[in-house]
């Protein structure tokens, strides 16, 4: 059985008394949930802070990108290293903002992916198709593509470890949310591929997160879909309130 999990991507968005605020808001609102792993992804500015006040709840915290190298002369980039001396678990990666409007193809998405795994950290890569894409009938293929080139030399083992969120680009920030339906196809294609190249016990074990424009009022029906565990929660994530009502939308 895969246990739901539900993390905020609270993408370039609050200062640093609202993330704080936001952080006790959202661990207060767990503190009796049991049936959902939850973590919220914050910028890195605030990693430290919210970490601090995250350390003894049930929320675990992550960020929402990575650098592959280890150290150096990489002006401007944050190493895995540095972000679990902070107490991050979780990076994004692969998010269809960073591939879209900062240009990150899957080359480096895959180094990215095997740096946060050598950390002992988990990769919530992001796959997912534009809107063009799936009317032309794409979305399959653009998933693949993403999928093996974003994973290549992934091991089985490894791959049990991995969470993949499947985000229709044009749901994201848009409101126009996939219906329950569009969005499990594309979760058993997922799966599908990730049987085909680790075998069905892997497949089975992989949690897929689904993400775009998910609400409190949408989030009980799309979570109930077989293969759908949880949820990559934007902006319904930045109110403890609407993101606790995602996740009791987990609730079996
Ligand atoms: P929204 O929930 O704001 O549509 O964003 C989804 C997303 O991009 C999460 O990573």
């Amino acid at each position: 059985m895969r246990r739901p999990f539900i993390a905020g991507n609270w993408k370039m968005n609050l200062n640093r008394a609202e993330a704080v605020t936001l952080a006790e808001g959202v661990a207060k609102a767990v503190e009796n949930v049991d049936y959902a792993d939850v973590a919220v992804c914050v910028p890195f500015v605030y990693l430290d802070a919210v970490s601090q006040v995250l350390k003894d709840s049930k929320v675990a915290v992550g960020v929402q990108n990575c650098y592959f190298e280890k150290n150096g002369a990489y002006t401007g980039e944050i190493s895995v290293e540095m972000l679990k001396d902070f107490g991050c678990t979780y990076v994004i990666l692969g998010h269809s903002e960073r591939r879209h409007i900062l240009g990150e193809c899957n080359a480096v998405i895959n180094k990215k992916v095997k740096a946060v795994l050598a950390a002992g950290m988990i990769p919530i890569l992001c796959v997912g198709e534009m809107l063009a894409e799936r009317e032309a009938g794409e979305t399959d293929d653009i998933i693949a593509e993403q999928f093996y080139g974003s994973l290549a030399g992934i091991s089985p083992e490894d791959m049990k470890k991995i969470v993949i969120a499947y985000e229709p680009v044009w749901a994201i920030g848009t409101g126009k949310v996939a219906t329950p339906a569009q969005a499990e196809e594309t979760h058993a294609n997922l799966r599908k591929l990730i049987a085909v190249k680790y075998g069905q016990n892997v497949a089975d074990s992989v949690r897929i997160q689904y993400g775009g424009s998910m609400k409190p009022e949408n989030a009980q029906e799309l979570l109930n879909q077989p293969n759908i565990d949880g949820g990559l929660i934007g902006g319904a994530a930045l109110k403890a309130d609407s993101f606790m009502g995602i996740i009791t939308g987990a609730k079996k």
